[in-house]
């Protein structure tokens, strides 16, 4: 049973408890066909068909979107003078406190998460958790076998040394190749300072996965989407939680 005030729920759909008293009383709001009339009314959501002037209302706990990060964005709910992700986003996500998943830096492009379920955004940066996070680089020269061996070994930095990673090498040219590695970690820079220890300094960085689920091909940068149900519960098993 999933029981909660209907004032709640409208909280949820982004309308304030005072205007959530007045919508209530002129009737526009439905559960299952009957409108309900005091904000206060207990409503059983699950299963339930409850309509705002007749549109649908959502009951879902948790908000969770993957976003196609362009380049010239933080990933920040907010910032004075540059563009942020959560400005990709309805007014609905940010009232409901939907924050990013880890950062990218903000010239690199790719995948984020944006999901209102904190522990949930925790345990998939936690490097205790050992999130895959695959990443696509455009690197100087011509990377090889050997650059491939030092991700393998794990590459020293000057703060700490990395974790043996998977690089692969997927076009190689003698001015750039394209590589794609996947790390677990997500320090500052990571990814950048790895390539550029082995003598590769990233041209550019694109992330294309993070915990098996991929940024979704049709979406350009700077479109998002809700993610699937099947995304959510995979996320969650990933992290180790319940839904
Ligand atoms: N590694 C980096 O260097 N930058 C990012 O944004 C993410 C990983």
């Amino acid at each position: 049973m999933s029981r909660m005030r209907l004032d709640k729920l409208l909280s949820m759909n982004g309308i304030s408890r005072s205007q959530a008293i007045v919508i209530v009383r002129s009737g526009a709001v439905t559960v299952n066909g009957e409108p309900i009339l005091n904000s206060a009314t207990l409503i059983e959501t699950e299963g339930a068909d409850i309509r705002l002037n007749g549109t649908k209302l959502r009951t879902d706990e948790h908000l969770h979107v993957m976003i196609h990060k362009p380049a010239g964005y933080l990933t920040a709910t907010e910032d004075k003078k540059t563009p942020v992700v959560a400005d990709l986003l309805p007014e609905l996500f940010r009232k409901r406190g939907a924050g990013p998943v880890g950062r990218l830096d903000k010239d690199v492009t790719g995948l984020v998460f944006m999901t209102t379920d904190g522990q949930l955004a925790h345990r998939l940066i936690s490097p205790k958790w050992e999130q895959d996070k695959l990443y696509r680089a455009e690197v100087e020269g011509r990377a090889d076998e050997r650059a491939v061996k030092r991700f393998e070994e794990g590459i020293p930095l000057k703060d700490f040394t990395c974790r043996p990673a998977k690089m692969t090498v997927i076009e190689q040219g003698e001015e750039k190749s394209v590589c794609e590695v996947i790390v677990q970690e997500g320090k500052y820079h990571q990814v950048k300072r790895m390539f550029q220890a082995v003598g590769h300094p990233v041209l550019k960085l694109s992330r294309l996965m993070i915990a098996g689920i991929y940024l979704d091909e049709s979406l350009a940068p700077g479109q998002w989407r809700e993610l699937t149900e099947e995304e959510v519960s995979h996320l969650y098993k990933a992290a180790g939680m319940k839904e």
